[in-house]
């Protein structure tokens, strides 16, 4: 690998001047495609999830392509610092997808690096199975062993007591996602953990601007994750990001994602260390050049500028964004509110939902599927989504996968057939929820 130097455009006055032309008409573009037309029920498709986009998105991407500078750089350094202030962590790795973040993080933890407290192959991770895969799979990724705890219905999320009791004598670390925004009881998760030596991961990739005991998710645990993907809460395309306190985390976090190299220069940087040509690490010969060293069997998980320059206009809109999926789930939770067959869900005690979707179980004695429901739902343009996998342990993929199950799995079975989730991403407006209640009132009234 030779260092990636990219070709820059010298952006002399004259330059400048088509720039500024360029962007003038990407203003325009972007007037010209802007959806018009009114909301028709029945014929606009009313999306599960997806990205809102502006004017500034648009020429935040155009203004980093001209640049050519493709690799990551400034602006995803920049981006780092911002989110991790955001989060209220003191650093930001990003990473091309929340999955990618995922592995890194539970990766970070089986690293020599922490000697004694590392997660060795064989050792065990609590998680649950009504989950989406890649908050799973690190766990089998890295030779360890997942062990499985049902959820509550209501909140999709497992209680203290679940995870409590199963702790083995090989458990070593807990990894959970906040279920579609809905945080778990994350102080007292964190508690439980501290008190049995247990590294905790908080997958917040559905879960950016939910809050618990006033304080965001993802500030209880060792480390956190997120996800940039259109559907969630702010987007880069594809794009994800470990955050952590930790300062050694980070290190071996940033590690794996570049390459497993032990030197941190940012490219086009060296010897920030002032030690570049003195170090004498594994049986290399003294004085080796740092920015050619390993220390971790890595990957290449990194993220490009175009990535982050939307990361960056997108993080401007993030506290509105998060404000309005509020917004759309209270309509639906009150609109829906005594609509009979239905469990609808709950926020989780002492927390304040940044919610990424809606989710309704329907009760299995209903005189309907949820199927039927479903079916009547999606014939009228409202998309639904299944509570990702249902029940992990019921796919291909998983079924030869060595893991313990504690306590049964019931209510992820239930959630397996019973339970899907329609849109609250701040692309919805009023007029789509009401028509999604009326909906639903309407197939009821119908079939009940
Ligand atoms: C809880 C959870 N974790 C991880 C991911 C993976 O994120 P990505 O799609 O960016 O890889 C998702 C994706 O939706 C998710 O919902």
């Amino acid at each position: 690998m030779s260092d990636p130097v990219e070709w820059c455009i010298d952006e002399g006055p004259e330059m400048n001047e088509h720039k500024a032309l360029i962007l003038d008409e990407v203003r325009k573009y972007h007037d010209d495609v802007a959806p018009t037309g009114e909301f028709e029920p029945g014929v606009t498709e009313i999306w599960p999830t997806g990205a809102v986009h502006d004017v500034e998105d648009r020429l935040a991407l155009v203004e980093a392509a001209l640049e050519l500078r493709v690799a990551g750089g400034s602006r995803a350094r920049k981006f780092e610092s911002v989110f991790a202030r955001k989060m209220k962590r003191r650093k930001a790795l990003l990473t091309n997808s929340g999955s990618s973040a995922n592995l890194l993080a539970l990766s970070a933890l089986t690293s020599h690096r922490l000697d004694d407290a590392r997660l060795r192959p064989g050792d065990e991770v609590i998680t649950v199975a009504a989950a989406f895969p890649t908050t799973v799979n690190p766990i089998l990724q890295n030779g360890l062993v997942p062990v499985f705890v049902d959820v509550e219905l209501g909140t999709y999320n497992p209680t203290v007591d679940m995870v409590a009791r199963a702790i083995g004598p090989k458990t070593k670390a807990i990894m959970i996602a906040h279920t579609v925004g809905n945080p778990f009881a994350v102080a007292e998760m964190a508690e439980l953990a501290a008190q049995h030596e247990l590294f905790l991961i908080e997958d917040s990739c559905d879960a950016v601007g939910s809050t618990y005991d006033g304080e965001p998710v993802g500030t209880f645990g060792d480390l956190t994750t997120v996800s940039f993907y259109p559907a969630h809460h702010m987007t880069m395309g594809e794009g994800g990001c470990v955050l952590t306190s930790n300062l050694l985390l980070s290190r071996i976090v940033e590690s794996l994602r570049d390459w497993g190299r032990d030197c941190w220069c940012e490219p086009g940087e060296s010897n920030t260390c002032l030690k570049r040509f003195s170090y004498q690490l594994g049986s290399l010969p003294h004085g080796y050049d740092h920015k050619y060293i390993y220390s971790h069997v890595g990957y290449n998980l990194k993220i490009t500028e175009l990535q982050a320059a939307l990361g960056l206009s997108q993080l401007n809109k993030l506290d509105d964004f998060c404000a309005t999926r509020r917004h759309n789930w209270r309509r639906l939770r009150e609109g829906l509110e005594g609509v009979p067959h239905m469990l609808l869900p709950e926020a989780t005690p002492r927390s304040d939902p940044s919610w990424y979707g809606f989710v309704v179980t329907v009760d299995p004695q209903a005189p309907f599927t949820s199927k039927e429901l479903v079916d009547f739902l999606e014939d009228r343009k409202i998309g639904t989504r299944r509570l990702f996998a249902g029940n992990l342990l019921r796919h291909p993929a998983y079924a030869d996968q060595e893991h313990r199950v504690v306590g049964g799995l019931a209510n992820t079975d239930i959630i397996m057939t019973q339970t899907f989730h329609i849109g609250v991403y701040p692309g919805l407006t009023d007029q789509m929820i009401d028509y999604v209640v009326a909906s639903f009132k309407e197939f009821v009234a119908a079939r009940g």
